[in-house]
């Protein structure tokens, strides 16, 4: 029987390479202050058409369920994080600096980075609208890859302004409605992608051509990235200067500026962003988006009717086009094999050499469990020869041999081959 495309056997090298991934965003988040927190792997279809949208609905896994309900295998986590904290948002105190790494399915095309079944950390701050939330989450993200042995010469985090580009475009180019908006962005998302000549036959009809909104989309970079523009002149609380002191203020002291750019490029796919959006690529640009994110302010009001109105940011970094990028990083590959050697790698392998000890060996073997280290020892009688053999196969520090001494063992260091004759009850002080 053949696996589903785009599903994924995890065999032991595997599973630990994903552990490792996992290991290091739960211990960044922590660093963070952010609690782990779950939902279900089910919900109601409706979830995803209304909350998600954008083209995330029609790669979902749905199906209906024997109680004739039309549901959906979870294809992100904000929607439900949304619906969680809207029913019991008195319980919370806020700002909520929520994590969690749920595993996520998506109906997609099967290609390089892009599963059908994938594990996504999600970080969200919720009940927050200052730009300094933004920046921590920004933070975060870079502090996530930096911990997996990324640095600014590997990736970027590209940040974007949904309400910059209203406040830019809406004016410009006399955008009326929320259709036009929705439509000139869809022409700006794809624009580093697609051919000039189909932009620009595309932006005909809002009067305007690939090389003007480059021109503009400059203009305001430019003056972001300077820190000296917004001390006088453009008044405080516009969008553009929230975004300079997210840039100036936030980042900026916590010495990550050379982690960020500014690319209105930037617009995100799903419905549900309103402020602040990124994302992080790699700096060799051979893979898709490593994560992304942003402001949903007006969520939550949307999930419970109004009832509840909090702003809220968040972001997700999926583990697929991570991998890749360590697998092609030599220092974060070098670092991941330590770790991996290092989880494998069992401290003490009890060797029976004589079969009428293997009782007493057993005791030993529980003991030093029971201390907490990791032991193993042969299941069946074997050559002692044999034994050490395992034994350094499994990267056992140490070996310790019952046999023809006892009730004295000996105690032996694989690497340095010292050799100590010892009581067992010594044993565990010499550990
Ligand atoms: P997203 O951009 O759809 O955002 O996904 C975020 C990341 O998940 C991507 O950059 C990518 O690394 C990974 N990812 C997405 N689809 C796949 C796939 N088919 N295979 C492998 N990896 C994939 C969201 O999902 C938002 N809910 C993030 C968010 C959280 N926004 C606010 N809070």
């Amino acid at each position: 029987m053949q696996l589903l495309p785009g599903f994924r056997d995890f065999y032991p090298e595997d599973c630990a390479r994903r552990n490792y991934i996992l290991a290091k965003w739960r211990e960044v988040a922590r660093r963070y202050g952010f609690v782990e927190y779950d939902g279900p792997v089910l919900e109601p279809m409706a979830l995803y058409e209304k909350k998600s949208g954008g083209e995330l609905v029609g790669q979902l896994f749905d199906f209906e369920d024997k109680g004739k309900r039309h549901v959906a295998m979870r294809p992100e986590m904000t929607p439900t994080l949304a619906r969680m904290v809207a029913a019991r948002e008195r319980d919370f105190k806020k700002p909520l600096k929520w994590f969690c790494v749920p595993q996520f399915f998506r109906y997609e095309k099967q290609q390089r980075g892009r599963l059908r079944e994938f594990y996504q950390l999600n970080c969200d701050i919720i009940g927050e609208a200052s730009p300094a939330a933004d920046a921590e989450l920004i933070a975060v993200t870079i502090d996530m890859l930096r911990a997996l042995g990324l640095t600014q010469h590997d990736f970027v985090v590209r940040v974007s302004s949904r309400h910059v580009l209203v406040d830019v475009f809406g004016e410009k180019l006399n955008l009326k409605d929320e259709g036009e908006l929705t439509g000139f962005f869809e022409i700006l998302d794809k624009i580093d992608r697609t051919d000039p000549e189909r932009s620009d036959a595309a932006l005909k009809s809002f009067n305007t051509s690939v090389a003007d909104i480059r021109v503009w989309l400059q203009q305001i970079r430019e003056q972001i990235l300077d820190p000296t523009s917004y001390q006088s002149g453009v008044s405080a609380g516009t969008h553009s200067a929230q975004m300079h002191e997210l840039l100036h203020n936030h980042l900026r002291p916590r010495g990550l500026m050379e982690f960020v750019d500014v690319d209105f490029t930037i617009v995100r796919g799903l419905a549900y962003y309103t402020g602040v959006v990124f994302e992080v690529f790699d700096r060799s640009k051979n893979e898709r988006a490593l994560a992304g994110g942003g402001r949903y302010d007006g969520l939550l009001s949307l999930m419970s009717d109004g009832k509840v109105n909090l702003p809220a940011l968040g972001f997700g970094m999926g583990d697929v086009v991570l991998a890749n990028l360590i697998n092609d990083t030599p220092a974060a590959k070098a670092q991941m094999e330590a770790w991996l050697a290092q989880e494998r790698a069992c401290s003490v392998y009890v060797v029976i050499a004589k079969e009428d000890r293997r009782a007493d060996a057993l005791a030993l073997v529980q003991s030093l469990r029971d201390a907490g280290h990791r032991v193993d020892f042969p299941l069946v009688a074997g050559k002692v020869g044999k034994q050490f053999q395992t034994a350094e196969q499994l990267g056992a520090k140490h070996a310790v041999v019952v046999g023809d001494e006892w009730p004295r063992i000996r105690l032996k260091t694989l690497a340095s081959r010292e050799e100590i004759e010892l009581d067992p009850a010594d044993l565990l002080a010499r550990l």
